[in-house]
C-alpha cells in the first residue's frame, strides 16, 4: 500500500527501527509535553479559504537567505542519520538537492561534510553548528564549512545543556558506542585536539559571542531556538541574519510555547528587519500554510526526514518531500492562493477550543 501522508512514513519508521533508535528519534524532554503541543497548536487554528479566485497555477516558489528553493519546506538539523541509513546524511543531502530544498547538516553528521558535498554539490545547505568549548576547533569547522560551499550559519541556542531525555537513560543509548562523528573525529586527526566527547557544546556561550562568530566568518547568521520578543530584539541588535522559531522538538525545555504559538511575537519584534523561520510539529501541508499566514518565510521538518530515511533512504526522503510539497500546493489552490507571497495572517484563525 502507497504511503499518502507523514505520519503513514512515521508508523513505517516505528515498526522498521529497533527500539532504543525510534525512542531516541521519537522523544521528547521530561514529560513530552511541548513535543505533543508543537502538533496540537497546529490543529487550534483555523482556515479561511477565498473562493472564486484563478488557481490554475500554483507557484510554491520562494526564496530563503536570497537563494530559489522549489517550496517553503526545508530539512532542519537532525544528528546521528547513519542510525537509520547506512549512508546517512549523504542520502539525506541526495534528496534535498533532488527537492530543490535546503539541507541544514547538523553538527551531530554521521558522514563526512565532504562526503556531504559531494555527493549533492548543487543542493542548497546551511551548517548547524554547536559551539565547542575549544573556541579554535569550531572555527577551524566554520572554516571548513565556508570553503565547502555551506550557505549559512545557524547557531542552536536551546542547547546550553541537554534536555532530560527519559527514554534514553532507560534504554542506556549511547550514541558515542555506536557511532563515530566523523567531522570532528577528521578534526581531531588535522589538530591533534583529544577526541571529541559526546558534551562538547559550549554552556557559556553569550550574545557578546556572536561578533566572534562574525568576525571568523562571512556567512549569514541564524539563530535557531528563539522563543521570546526579547531575544528576537537581542538578535536585531546584533545584526544576525535569521531566526529559525523552535522549540527543538520539545527535546530540551519541556513546557515552553509550542512553535507556531512563539511564531507571532518573534515575528512582531523583528519588524521585517530579518528572514523568520519555524520548525516544530509540521507534518501536513496545511500546517505549512499556518505558519507561513503567521509570517515564517520558511518552515523546516526534524523527524519526519528520519521517518522518510528509515523508509527507502533517498527515495524515501523524497517521496516524503514530494506528499508534503503536493499537499501545501493544494492548500494553496483551495485556500485562493497563486504565489506564496499572496498568504497572509486573513486567512487563519484561532479555534476556542
Ligand atoms: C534534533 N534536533 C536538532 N537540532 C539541532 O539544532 N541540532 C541537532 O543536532 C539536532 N538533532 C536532533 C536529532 C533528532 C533525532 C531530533 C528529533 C531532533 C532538533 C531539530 O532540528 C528540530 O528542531 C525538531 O526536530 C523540529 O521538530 P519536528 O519537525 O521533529 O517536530
Amino acid at each position: 500500500m502507497p504511503l499518502a501522508c507523514l505520519t503513514d512514513f512515521q508508523a513505517f519508521a516505528r515498526e522498521r527501527l529497533p527500539k532504543s533508535t525510534w525512542d531516541f528519534i521519537e522523544g521528547g524532554a521530561d514529560d513530552s509535553f511541548t513535543r505533543d503541543d508543537n502538533m496540537a497548536a497546529f490543529k487550534r487554528i483555523r482556515l479561511r479559504p477565498r473562493y472564486l479566485k484563478n488557481v490554475v497555477n500554483v507557484d510554491t516558489r520562494t526564496t530563503i537567505q536570497g537563494e530559489e528553493i522549489t517550496a517553503p519546506i526545508c530539512i532542519s538539523p537532525t544528528g546521528f542519520h547513519c542510525l537509520v541509513w547506512p549512508d546517512g546524511e549523504m542520502s539525506t543531502a541526495r534528496a534535498a538537492q533532488a527537492a530543490g530544498v535546503c539541507y541544514i547538516t547538523s553538527t551531530f553528521a554521521t558522514c563526512a561534510l565532504e562526503d556531504i558535498a559531494a555527493t549533492a554539490p548543487r543542493g542548497l545547505r546551511w551548517f548547524q553548528l554547536y559551539m565547542h568549548p575549544d573556541r579554535q576547533l569550531s572555527k577551524q569547522l566554520v572554516q571548513r564549512v565556508e570553503s565547502l560551499g555551506f550557505k549559512a550559519l545557524v547557531i542552536t541556542v536551546d542547547v546550553p545543556k541537554l534536555g532530560n531525555r527519559r527514554h534514553d537513560i532507560r534504554n542506556q543509548l549511547d550514541l558515542k558506542l555506536n557511532l563515530l562523528l566523523k567531522d570532528l573525529h577528521s578534526l581531531k586527526e588535522r589538530t591533534s585536539i583529544p577526541y571529541f566527547q559526546m558534551s562538547p557544546i559550549d554552556s557559556s556561550i553569550c550574545w557578546n559571542d556572536l561578533s566572534w562568530l562574525q568576525s571568523i566568518t562571512r556567512l549569514p547568521i541564524i539563530l535557531k531556538g528563539i522563543l521570546t520578543k526579547e531575544d528576537a530584539e537581542l538578535a536585531v541588535k546584533h545584526n544576525v541574519h535569521g531566526i529559525i522559531v523552535s522549540n527543538h522538538g520539545g527535546r530540551q525545555l519541556d513546557g515552553v510555547l509550542a512553535s507556531i504559538d512563539a511564531l507571532a511575537e518573534v515575528v512582531a519584534a523583528v519588524k521585517g528587519k530579518m528572514e523568520v523561520y519555524l520548525d516544530g510539529g509540521i507534518r501536513t501541508g496545511n500546517d505549512v500554510l499556518k505558519a507561513l499566514a503567521l509570517g515564517a518565510k520558511c518552515v523546516f521538518l526534524g523527524r519526519p526526514i528520519l521517518w522518510g530515511l528509515a523508509y527507502k533512504g533517498e527515495d524515501g526522503v523524497k517521496e516524503l518531500l514530494n506528499i508534503i510539497k503536493n499537499e501545501f500546493h493544494t492548500s494553496m489552490a483551495l485556500t485562493g492562493c497563486q504565489s506564496v507571497a499572496e498568504i497572509n495572517q486573513d486567512m487563519i484563525q484561532f479555534s476556542r477550543l
